[in-house]
């Protein structure tokens, strides 16, 4: 989603709140736009495209003098990406400029009024509103016209601010999008996200709903929607700015796909005590663990498909009925939730619109929601009852992959300390599941070690046009994220089939030559799924399969075969996904395309 970036301080301003821009390309955009305050008045420059649009404009800045400045990549919602729709905007005489990440719901009845009153329009934005809104109460004194302006508005936002006759100050606001506020040794920062100003400070504020903050080159102030002042406590960042970088890899999605072992192994192995799980954020006893009648999942993208792995895990090990819902479709079809079901959403993000909104919904009906989720501090995060966070470290690639695997990981502990609380794992079955928990990163590591292999196969389909993934249980969940890993990266036209229902529909799909991922980790669907395989086999089609070590008959039904190490067959997924990441990254890579940066996707969804 949108990226904001501002400073006031010292330091020519430009170039630094560019370089923050960059550092929040992650997030996904189609233009971009940054104003500065030049001694005399504001400047602004937008262009739609790329950042290095911006950059060329503006010489990284240098052609923009000044020591204060905002910035914003914009992800379009109202309005085509152009540039008259990129941000900053500004009112009539460019004295009060905005940028803003989030959608103004009402924005068509303040736009009417606005229009009654004499303001003309230059964007289709929601975001433009917000600008003539604060000309029409600016009397002086901006905290006062923001705060005015706050109480018009209805939806979600993150504001900066600029106001020309008040050069020293820049504003800030939230409620539902991200906001944060750094103080460093050369002056104030606001950001999206942290990686944009880590570089010049590690002191932090989260911004709250509805809360106001005001920067001076030195100072930072908080304030109520009432204009009242609030206290703040600064956090201290304690993770590295490298851990934001490429590290010498050409994109971060293989970075963090070689992240994955470490990734794992800090999700599990601080949670592993004295041969039990310990999950001490998760605040629920025994008795109250036992008493979970159902538990629902709630999700989106890849979040969601690990959902769908610990549906087959969750029943199949402890015997609770779960439900597992895509979050856009929960919100609205007025769930069955009864006292005794859990509510458990996932999300790397923590920001995900419709996945807060089950979260809050679930709460309103009196639900206890546990949140897996990667960022801290997010507004997921904060709004649930527990939160299982994921420590896998920034992701910058929008395509997510150590985040899927750190999800998984975090579901496996969950079943394992549910199933030990409800007294479904006995010791040995312990012993045995953590054994295989704990060889994990390592297996992960072995399967990094066939990057080559898997890279010249994936060479040989970079002209495919469609490609479908088969599987049963589990392994219909591996191959829905092996499938979305692949369409979204590469644009190729890909499917995931529960392997038996191929043949009520997709097999007709199938020509010489098409490529079909069958995966067949699971032992007791093994055979079944080389019936299908045959069954693709027979009308034409190039069958890549990924099988445990040792299941050699897969060979005899399969062209090509990617083995996996042992391991519980709960934990199949953590596995076999590897291949099937740099399949889908080697075919982008192949194509040529920006695999981090895939068209019109956005790392975090902050709008429904
Ligand atoms: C976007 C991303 C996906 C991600 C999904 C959920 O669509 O492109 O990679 O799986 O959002 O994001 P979350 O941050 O909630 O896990």
């Amino acid at each position: 989603m949108c990226g904001i970036v501002g400073y006031i301080g010292e330091k020519p301003a430009a170039p630094i709140v560019l370089e923050g821009l960059a550092k929040l390309e992650y997030r996904g955009y189609d233009s971009a736009g940054i104003a500065v305050y030049d001694g005399k008045e504001i400047i602004t420059k937008k262009a739609a495209g790329r950042l290095a649009v911006l950059e060329n404009l503006t010489h990284s800045g240098e052609n923009m003098p000044g020591f204060s400045a905002i910035g914003h990549t914009r992800w379009a919602t109202h309005g085509v990406p152009s540039d008259l729709n990129a941000h900053p905007h500004t009112n009539g005489d460019g004295t009060i400029v905005v940028v803003h990440n989030g959608i103004i719901e009402n924005y068509m009845a303040l736009k009417n009024k606005l229009l009654g009153k004499g303001y003309s329009f230059a964007s289709e934005t929601d975001t433009e509103v917000l600008a003539h809104l604060l000309d029409y109460y600016y009397k002086g004194n901006p905290l006062q016209a923001i705060t005015k302006v706050l109480h018009r508005v209805e939806g979600s936002y993150a504001l900066g601010i600029m106001f020309a006759d008040h050069p020293e100050e820049l504003y800030a606001a939230r409620k539902e999008s991200p906001l944060i506020v750094g103080h460093g040794e050369d002056g104030c920062f606001i950001a999206s996200d942290v990686p944009a100003i880590l570089k010049y400070t590690r002191k932090v504020y989260y911004l709250e709903n509805q809360e106001i903050a005001m920067l001076k080159k030195d100072e930072v102030s908080f304030f109520t929607v009432d204009e009242e002042p609030t206290e703040k406590q600064a956090v201290t960042i304690d993770w590295d700015a490298n851990a934001a970088e490429k590290a010498g890899y050409e994109f971060f999605m293989l970075k963090e796909i070689y992240e994955e072992p470490k990734t794992v192994t800090d999700t599990i192995s601080p949670r592993i005590k004295n041969g039990e799980v310990v999950i001490e954020e998760l605040n629920m006893t025994d008795d109250e663990l036992k008493a979970i009648s159902r538990i629902h999942i709630v999700a989106c993208g890849s979040a969601y498909h690990t959902g769908v792995t610990a549906k087959y895990i969750i029943e199949g090990m402890l015997r609770i009925p779960v439900e597992v819902d895509v979050a856009s479709e929960f919100r609205y079809r007025d769930p069955i939730l009864s006292p005794s079901d859990l509510v458990i959403v996932v999300s790397q993000s923590g920001e995900t619109a419709d996945t807060l909104e089950a979260v809050r919904e679930s709460k309103a009906k009196g639900l206890k929601v546990l949140a897996i989720v990667n960022v801290v501090g997010s507004s997921i995060a904060r709004e649930s009852d527990s939160v299982f966070y994921t420590w896998a470290g920034p992701e910058i690639s929008v395509a997510t992959t150590k985040a899927y695997s750190a999800q998984l990981a975090a579901f496996y502990l969950l079943a394992i300390r549910f199933g030990r609380a409800r007294g479904v794992i006995d010791d040995a079955r312990m012993k045995s599941l953590l054994e295989d928990l704990q060889a994990l990163p390592d297996q992960i590591e072995l399967l990094l070690g066939q990057k080559e292999k898997i890279q010249h196969f994936a060479n040989r389909y970079i002209a495919a046009k469609d490609v479908f993934f088969i599987g049963r249980g589990i392994d219909y969940a591996i191959g829905l994220e092996g499938s979305l890993k692949l369409k979204e990266i590469s644009y190729i036209h890909s499917e995931a089939y529960a392997a038996g229902e191929l043949k009520h529909g997709t097999i007709s799909l199938i020509e010489p030559g098409t490529l079909v991922v069958a995966v067949a980790t699971q032992p007791d669907l093994f055979a079944k799924t080389v019936s299908n395989i045959e069954e693709v086999k027979s009308r034409g089609a190039f069958v890549m399969a990924v099988a445990e070590r040792g299941r050699k008959e897969i060979e005899k039904a399969a062209d090509y075969v990617l083995y996996i190490p042992h391991t519980n067959p709960y934990f199949a997924n953590s596995l076999a996904i590897i291949p099937l990441q740099l399949f889908a990254y080697y075919v982008s890579v192949g194509k040529g395309y920006d695999v981090d940066h895939p068209r019109n996707l956005a790392k975090s969804v902050t709008v429904e």
